[in-house]
């Protein structure tokens, strides 16, 4: 989120990553990106050969007919993932939780969600998808509790009892106001008065999200139990939330004010400081050192210089989840009502740093889609497009990239954003913020709807579309959140019977990949990166090459065959969208049709 956009635009060029917590961890691949010949001295781990895939657990499957989604839900639709090449599933929160922010506010990580089921559901589903050969990744929500733990509620009892120092407390300003103007993610003061301590707390994100005290050795050792507990259990890792914000700097002021109420963006004054990397080394140490896991931090704002030591061999991390592809609408803070547009050039520029900087000595998190942002479909091409064929576009790119692809859920069949008529319909507590922040900025009740139309999390949140029956099969209740009106068309029902479906195209990619080593762990190129509609770059190793070409634009698009390296007749169109030319020459294409995605090789 936040500054990412601008940092991270330059910082895969000089980076270098790859590895935190696997046993074999030590980087044996090099490539060279110039002259395409690879010398691969190592085989690539488990979680670099598969895809991964989110579940916002809220919305996948309901199997008692509450309208939450559960763990048996997804235990019966784990035949699903495993058709998609699934190795690992990254479970949003399952922890008890009040569920102010979905399960991001945990009161106990030692047991399960009621809403989700039991711990033995949660035993049951390892051990099942274990024998699908899917992990089970846990989300740690790290910097923050819920305001609802225990941890917390001791802490705020009183100044001097064992848990008085597990949060970050402050005594108000000499004339009782804030200990500083920082502003939450979520908008607001980054501070909340506590009547029984006679101090404020501070929250990076909602006030029912108290920020932990990592200085303090015995909350970090609680948290390393944590971790080491599902790791007992089982787990096959970890995607690590909000990381860069666990570390604060020693000096509380006041930081230059950047809106109308004289507050200043929380991430600007304390993301990524200096220290944080003891603390995840300690982590590394700790949890990781020695078992055949994989860690991926959700940490935005790493400095250029400072990459490597996050995910390099020496890194706290396997990857790290960066934004410079997803925020290109922003400029500085994630304030929705501030977004401008984004140009492919951008996106392309973004992509191809990512993959130069991971290429010798690193590993990337392929993603277009998350619970915290819209439909990508929605997100990356113009109004109007055709959902299947951006749909099967998008999925292209995401699983011919290098590295591993995070499909996010319902992303496989193509759902797009929602449109709900009144801000009172949406659930998601950033999009009643953003709505506030716009209302007051000056906009209209329209204008600020418009925002949230367009960035509301609760957009990729409906319920999964799984058949055309009530509610699509994914509860027999009634639904926590209404699901996508489309859902009688779109689904995976549907889906599986037609071959031309995003479905089926994102089960052929995924077949053909699993067993490609150029796809796997080829050199990537970018190719024709003057032209603004076309993505187009090159997969190669010794025994190969395969060119990707992808139109982001709604009209027929013409490249220059011999710049893409096509005039090869001995190569052919392996797949293409439409469907109506694979098989046929190489030699063949010049253009691309609207949305038209197609894989050459021989
Ligand atoms: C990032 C998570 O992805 C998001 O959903 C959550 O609201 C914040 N971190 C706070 O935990
Ligand atoms: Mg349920």
């Amino acid at each position: 989120m936040e500054k990412t956009a601008i940092i991270l635009s330059t910082l895969f060029l000089t980076a270098s990553a790859l590895s935190g917590c696997s046993i074999d961890s030590g980087n044996t691949d090099r490539i060279k990106t110039e002259d395409s010949s690879l010398e691969s001295t190592s085989e690539l781990k488990w979680w670099q050969k598969i895809n991964a895939y989110e579940i916002y657990v809220n919305s996948f499957q309901d199997s008692d007919g509450d309208g939450y989604g559960d763990l048996n839900g997804i235990r019966s639709r784990l035949d699903h993932l495993a058709d998609l090449g699934v190795g690992a599933i990254w479970l949003t929160p399952v922890y008890d939780s009040p569920m102010e922010d979905n399960g991001y506010d945990v009161a106990d990580y030692y047991s399960i969600n009621t809403r989700y089921g039991t711990m033995e559901d949660m035993d049951a589903l390892i051990r099942e998808a274990d024998k699908k050969g899917i992990k089970v990744v846990m989300d740690l929500v790290f910097n923050h509790t819920s305001d609802r733990s225990e941890w917390f509620k001791r802490s705020s009892e009183s100044r001097d009892n064992e848990y008085s120092d597990w949060y970050i407390w402050r005594d108000p300003k000499a004339d009782g106001s804030e200990p500083n103007n920082w502003r939450s993610i979520f908008g607001g003061s980054a501070w909340t008065w506590n009547e029984n301590r006679k101090q404020y707390y501070l929250h990076t994100f909602a006030s029912s999200q108290p920020d932990l005290n990592w200085e303090n050795p015995k909350v970090r050792d609680a948290l390393y139990d944590v971790a080491n507990f599902w790791l007992d259990k089982g787990a096959g890792g970890f995607r690590m939330d909000a990381i860069p914000y666990i570390k604060k700097p020693s000096d509380f002021s006041d930081g230059p004010a950047d809106d109308s109420e004289g507050r200043c963006d929380i991430h600007m004054m304390t993301a990524n400081t200096d220290g944080i990397l003891d603390f995840l080394r300690e982590f590394k140490e700790k949890v990781c050192a020695g078992k055949d896991i994989f860690t991926v931090g959700e940490a935005n704002g790493v400095s250029p210089d400072d990459l490597k030591y996050w995910v390099g061999e020496n890194g706290v991390f396997d990857m790290i989840f960066e934004f410079s592809h997803m925020n290109l609408d922003f400029e500085g803070s994630e304030t929705w009502c501030k977004a401008g547009s984004f140009e492919l050039s951008d996106l392309k520029k973004a992509l191809t740093e990512s993959q130069i900087a991971t290429a010798s000595n690193g590993w990337y998190p392929i993603y277009f889609e998350n619970h915290d942002k819209p439909r990508s479909i929605d997100h990356f091409f113009p109004e109007g497009s055709d959902p299947v064929l951006a749909g099967k576009a998008l999925g292209t790119v995401l699983l011919s990239l290098r590295g591993t692809p995070f499909i996010y859920q319902g992303e496989e069949l193509g759902l797009t954003n929602v449109s709900w008529d009144s801000i009172d319909d949406y659930n998601d507590l950033n999009s009643k913020s953003q709505y506030n922040i716009a209302i007051k900025e000056g906009f209209s009740e329209e204008e600020a709807l418009s925002f949230v139309h367009r960035f509301s999390r609760d957009n990729a949140r409906t319920p999964m579309q799984w058949d055309s029956s009530i509610n699509s099969g994914f509860t027999t209740g009634t639904p926590w959140l209404p699901l996508n009106e489309n859902y009688k068309e779109v689904n995976a029902e549907n889906e599986n019977k037609d071959t031309s479906s995003v479905l089926s195209w994102y089960r052929r990619l995924s077949d053909f990949r699993k067993g490609n080593d150029i796809l796997l762990k080829g050199e990537y190129n970018e190719l024709l990166n003057e032209n603004k509609d076309i993505y187009a770059f090159e997969r190669k190793d010794t025994s190969g090459r395969l060119v990707i070409l992808v139109n982001f634009s709604n009209k027929d698009a013409g490249f220059d065959p011999a710049e893409a390296g096509v005039t090869d007749n001995e190569k052919k169109i392996l797949f293409s969208s439409y469907g109506d030319n694979e098989g046929e020459k190489a030699g063949s294409i010049k253009s691309l049709r609207p949305l038209e995605a197609v894989i050459i090789g021989e």
